[in-house]
């Protein structure tokens, strides 16, 4: 072997040696990654947000005397009588079903076992074990009508607006 050859099979072989030395740093820090990725997702808290509580019923004038409003969205019934505002939760309390306010009868009535309601929410019958329970109402600065679905008031406590 010439001295020229020998020359080029020691670049070549140095050539090599590089490319390998790359591959490896490569996939060092393709490992480096994966197990970063994967201690974050670990780490990161695994929560379930909800949404807020605290429904928005618009104006109180948009609400006539003796109207009982469903927001079938947010599970409540808005009801505006000659004493003032006043929400129920519109959730059955036997199963959870949503229930319906029936206004030829004048009641609040299940469609899944019958249980009825007066419009103050008081059980009148069927299976349901408990009335529906009255919610925290107030009025914002802008004159609408709020209501905390996670807090419940005892009846018979009106808004006045
Ligand atoms: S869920 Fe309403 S009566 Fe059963």
């Amino acid at each position: 072997m010439s001295a020229e050859a020998k020359v080029d099979a020691a670049e070549q072989e140095v050539s090599r040696r590089e490319f390998f030395r790359k591959i490896g740093i490569g996939s060092l820090g393709v490992a480096a990654a994966g197990t970063l990725s994967f201690t974050y997702r670990y780490l990161s808290p695994n929560v379930l947000y909800e949404a807020s509580p605290i429904v928005n019923a618009g104006k109180a004038e948009s609400y006539p005397v003796d109207s009982v409003t469903l927001d079938a969205t947010s599970g409540i019934y808005l009801v505006h009588v000659q004493e003032g505002f006043f929400a129920l939760n519109a959730i059955c309390t036997h199963l959870g079903c949503l229930t319906a306010w029936k206004a030829d009868l004048g009641v609040i009535a299940c469609p899944c076992h019958g249980s009825r309601f007066s419009r103050e929410g008081q059980k009148l019958a069927g299976p349901a074990p408990k009335s529906l329970p009255w919610l925290k109402t107030w009025v914002n600065d802008n004159g609408e009508v709020m209501v905390d679905r996670a807090t419940t008031i005892p009846p018979m406590q009106y808004l006045r607006v």
